[in-house]
Formats: C-alpha cells, structure tokens, sequence
C-alpha cells in the first residue's frame, strides 16, 4: 500500500479516536451536558470504549476475507484508544460517580455483575495495552505475544456482557453489539477451522500455501 494511504488511514483513525473526547469538551464548554452531565459523560465514553474495541477485534476478520495487508496496521492504535477510553470511564466513575468512596466502589465492583465484568475487561486491557510496542513483541517472543493478545476476545465478551447486564429493559444497542462480536468470532473460528482442515488435506510443506485469505486475489495492499 502507498504511503500516502497508509498515513491517511491512520489520519482517520486518530480522528475517530480524539473526536469523541473533543465532542464530550465541547459540550462542557458550551454548557450541554445533558440534565445529568455524569451518566452522560460515563456512557459516551463506555460506548466509545466498546465500539473502540470492536473496531480493533474487526480488524483480522476484515484482512482474512478481503485479504488486504493493511487493516492489521491499523489494530494496535484501535486498541490502544479502546484502551485510552476504558480508563478515562473508569476515572469517571471513581472521581465524579463515587468521588474516591473506596469502600462503596469495592462493594459495587462485589454486587454488581456489571461492574464485575467491566472491571475485568479493564483489567485485562492492561497487559495487552503494556505489551504493544514492538519492544515488547521482541521480548516475549512472538508465540507468547500471540497468545497474550488472544485474551482481546475474552475482553470483546466481557465489555459485551457488562453493557447487556447495565442496559435497561427495552434498549436494543447490546443486543447489536453482541450480534457484531457473534460475527467478528464466527469469521475468526471459520477461518481457523478451514486452516486446520486444509493442514490435514495437503502433505507438510503445501499446508501454508493451501489457505490464501479469501479476497486475497483482489489486491494483497
Ligand atoms: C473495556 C471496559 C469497558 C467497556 C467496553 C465499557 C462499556 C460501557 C458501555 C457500552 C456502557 C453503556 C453506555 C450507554 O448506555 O450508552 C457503559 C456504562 C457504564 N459503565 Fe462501562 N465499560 C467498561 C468498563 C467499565 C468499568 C471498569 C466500570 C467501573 C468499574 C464501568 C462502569 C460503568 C458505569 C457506571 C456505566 C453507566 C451505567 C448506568 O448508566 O447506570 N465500565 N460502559
């Protein structure tokens, strides 16, 4: 891929990133928060965290069936604004929504599901957020990355369950987003069983070259 493609892509993807936090200032700045600023500025920021996510979890899918190189250029800082939105949430919820209660936070993060389960997609996103510079890659060596970085779909079903559990009767977005993971995992395990099913067919050494991603014959950029 050119370049200049490539620096517009990331180009968009710092728009996407930065837009909704300066959204969420311009409306402080112009007085606009809603009659309750706090649920307002929480949810904004726990839809941006999710969408964030999902986008990242997109990106493999999107390269196994169009077979383009360059949206997996584009997952480390998708994940890395999910990340960046999941703390600010949370910074949120311990300074405006409990103003640094610990003892009430330690009993919501006990006996609420959905902040259980919030608290551990967070969590989770730490090491994968620690761990994403090439350096790191290098360190752990590229299996172990690998396998550490698996853990974003068990986040991807944590972050899903915790909106599923908050969300009040009757509102639909959840059920979206879970439909939108659903479709992200399928591509992924449809693709891992057709790799696993083309290594048994073809003798050792063809293996690799049987599986081509399935648009790879319309551009590899
Ligand atoms: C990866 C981590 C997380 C994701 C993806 C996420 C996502 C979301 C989403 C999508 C919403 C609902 C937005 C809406 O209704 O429009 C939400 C609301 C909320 N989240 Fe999170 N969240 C995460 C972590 C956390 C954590 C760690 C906490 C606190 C410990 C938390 C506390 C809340 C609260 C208090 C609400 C508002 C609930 C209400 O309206 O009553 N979230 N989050």
């Amino acid at each position: 891929m050119a370049r200049r493609t490539r620096v517009l892509l990331k180009a968009g993807v710092w728009a996407v990133g930065l837009g909704p936090i300066a959204f969420l200032l311009w409306r402080a700045w112009a007085g606009s928060l809603t009659a309750n600023p706090i649920s307002f500025v929480t949810n904004t920021l726990g839809d941006w965290t999710l969408r964030l996510l999902l986008a990242c979890l997109a990106m493999t899918p999107l390269r196994i069936l169009s077979g383009w190189a360059w949206p997996v250029s584009l997952r480390r800082l998708l994940g890395l604004f999910a990340f960046v939105y999941a703390a600010i949430h949370f910074s949120v919820w311990i300074v405006l929504d409990h103003f640094f209660d610990w003892g009430t936070m330690g009993a919501d993060i006990v006996k609420r599901p959905y902040v259980t389960v919030g608290m551990l997609a967070l969590t989770l996103l730490v090491p994968l957020a620690a761990t994403s510079t090439a350096g790191m890659i290098r360190r752990l060596g590229s299996r172990a990355w690998r396998r550490l970085h698996a853990l974003v779909y068990a986040i991807g079903v944590l972050a899903v369950l915790h909106y599923l559990w908050l969300a009040k009767k009757g509102v639909q977005d959840p059920y979206w987003y879970a439909a939108a993971l659903a479709l992200l995992l399928g591509v992924r395990l449809w693709d891992r069983v057709r790799r696993l099913a083309a290594r048994r067919r073809a003798p050792l050494g063809e293996a690799a070259l049987a599986v081509e991603p399935v648009g790879r014959s319309r551009s590899s950029t």
